[in-house]
């Protein structure tokens, strides 16, 4: 099978899901636009992630916080100082790599030796620099004496923040989680591999404020959760979902202990959500830089401490390209493409086709779809012959299809056809509502 980044890039643009950023000017690098129907998976799949944190979890509560905040927070981060890239580049042609893709260890390499993937030259590398990650940007009206700011690399820091807060006015109760998911923006380097890493993206990010000592047996329990929404709630094939624990070279500045559940790509297996120990690092820094004592008050055991946070963090946009790299199955004996998304996540559930133009078969095609639309997003197409509007529709992952043809109108019946096995079923629409219904709705 084809299942290559390139083929799936194709039929993201083919059928409106994504698009390459700015394109009728040659291009945005590491942007991308989301189309009619990526917009729709794409918020599928954010509105299941905050079900689960905010609905399924009653100590879990959702915030919005700014993508600007004020420049201190960043330097309590660390990102300021810390959040960094070491770069070499090829003086030779001028290409530019991060020095991790030579070696972990690159600290102890002799770039003299090292070669020029793109040139071929030896010896032509430049020592490595380290590069700031994040978008600066001025607040006021003349630049020179504005307030410099940042765009927020991570929306972790907004919820830190406004802990205290969300804390006293729900009269949350350690162990309690606060859910943020936007847009995280970061001045990447070298972004590849369509929407695995661009320069602006959106995280699904929950903190969970704990106990001190309770941490390593609740960072196991979200572990064990967040793999369980990938394998079993999103559908995505296990055998292509593994654990993998940060070694101490990789440890970000803020953690104890970290995990990424990594996918199988066809690039490789990369990270799609990290599940990290942050201790009290971030909130012991904001009292530094703030000079406010943002500890927690334990009513039941009359102490005060400062809570440890345990932080799972995952990339809306690459968890839609797992979805869209699981989904992808070419259908070698039909001749066709078929996106199995799972119907939950689907961006259309189902599409309804009239099977001629005449007869009086678009109008009760029509007034079907009215009727169907109240319960879930529904598209009507009556272009072309029937097989070429499933074939569409299949490379669009819509998973049902209804077809009204001319016993419809006298028996009030209709052709439903599942999408994977092209099976159909002769059904009253009372009969279809229930069976699309039941699929639509998390397990
Ligand atoms: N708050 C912790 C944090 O930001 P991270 O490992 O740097 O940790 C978390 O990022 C997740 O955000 C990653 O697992 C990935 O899914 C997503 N992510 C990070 N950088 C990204 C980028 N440049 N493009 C797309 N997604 C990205």
């Amino acid at each position: 099978m084809n299942k290559t980044i390139d083929n799936i890039v194709s039929l993201c643009k083919r059928r409106g899901i994504i698009f390459q950023s700015s394109e009728i000017y040659g291009g945005f690098s590491a942007v991308y636009d989301y189309g009619p129907l990526g917009v729709e998976l794409k918020n599928n799949i954010s509105k299941f992630w905050w079900k689960e944190m905010t609905q399924i979890h009653e100590n879990i509560v959702g915030l919005d916080s700014g993508i600007l905040m004020h420049p201190s927070i960043w330097e309590a981060s660390g990102h300021v100082g810390a959040f960094n890239d070491p770069l070499v580049d090829c003086k030779k042609c001028k290409s530019r790599y991060r020095a991790d893709e030579f070696s972990d260890d690159f600290s102890s390499i002799n770039w003299n030796e090292i070669q020029c993937p793109n040139c071929g030259t030896i010896g032509d590398m430049t020592e490595p620099r380290q590069f700031n990650l994040m978008f600066k940007t001025h607040v006021g009206p003349v630049q020179e004496t504005g307030t410099e700011a940042y765009l927020r690399p991570e929306t972790a820091q907004g919820i830190y923040v406004n802990y205290q807060l969300i804390q006293g006015a729900m009269r949350m109760k350690i162990p309690f989680g606060i859910a943020q998911i936007g847009k995280a923006f970061r001045n990447e380097i070298i972004a590849r591999n369509f929407i695995f890493r661009t320069r602006e993206f959106e995280q699904m990010e929950m903190q969970y404020f704990v106990k001190p000592g309770t941490d390593d047996a609740i960072l196991e329990n979200w572990k064990e959760k967040r793999f369980i929404f990938y394998s079993k709630y999103l559908g995505i094939d296990k055998s292509k979902l593994r654990f993998h624990k940060h070694g101490d070279n990789e440890l970000a500045h803020y953690a104890k202990e970290a995990w990424d559940i990594e996918y199988n790509f066809p690039f490789g297996w990369s990270e799609i959500e990290g599940i990290h120990n942050r201790t009290d690092y971030d909130l012991s820094q904001h009292e530094k830089f703030s000079g406010k004592n943002l500890s927690y008050f334990d009513q039941p055991n009359n102490e005060r401490f400062l809570p440890y946070i345990i932080e799972t963090s995952a990339g809306l946009n690459r968890m839609l390209l797992t979805v869209l790299v699981d989904a992808y199955w070419e259908d070698i004996e039909n001749k066709r493409i078929v996106m199995k998304f799972d119907p939950m996540i689907a961006p259309v559930k189902a599409v309804i086709c009239p099977l001629t133009k005449k007869d009086g078969l678009p109008e009760k095609a029509r007034d079907i779809t009215m009727k169907l639309k109240s319960h879930f997003k529904v598209i009507y197409d009556q272009q072309g012959s029937i097989g070429k509007r499933y074939y569409r529709q299949d490379e669009a992952g819509t998973p049902f299809g209804v077809t009204i043809d001319h016993q419809s109108l006298s028996d009030g019946t209709f052709t439903l056809r599942y999408r994977d096995t092209q099976e159909q079923d002769r059904l009253s629409l009372e009969q279809i509502i229930s069976i699309i219904n039941k699929s639509v709705h998390p397990k």
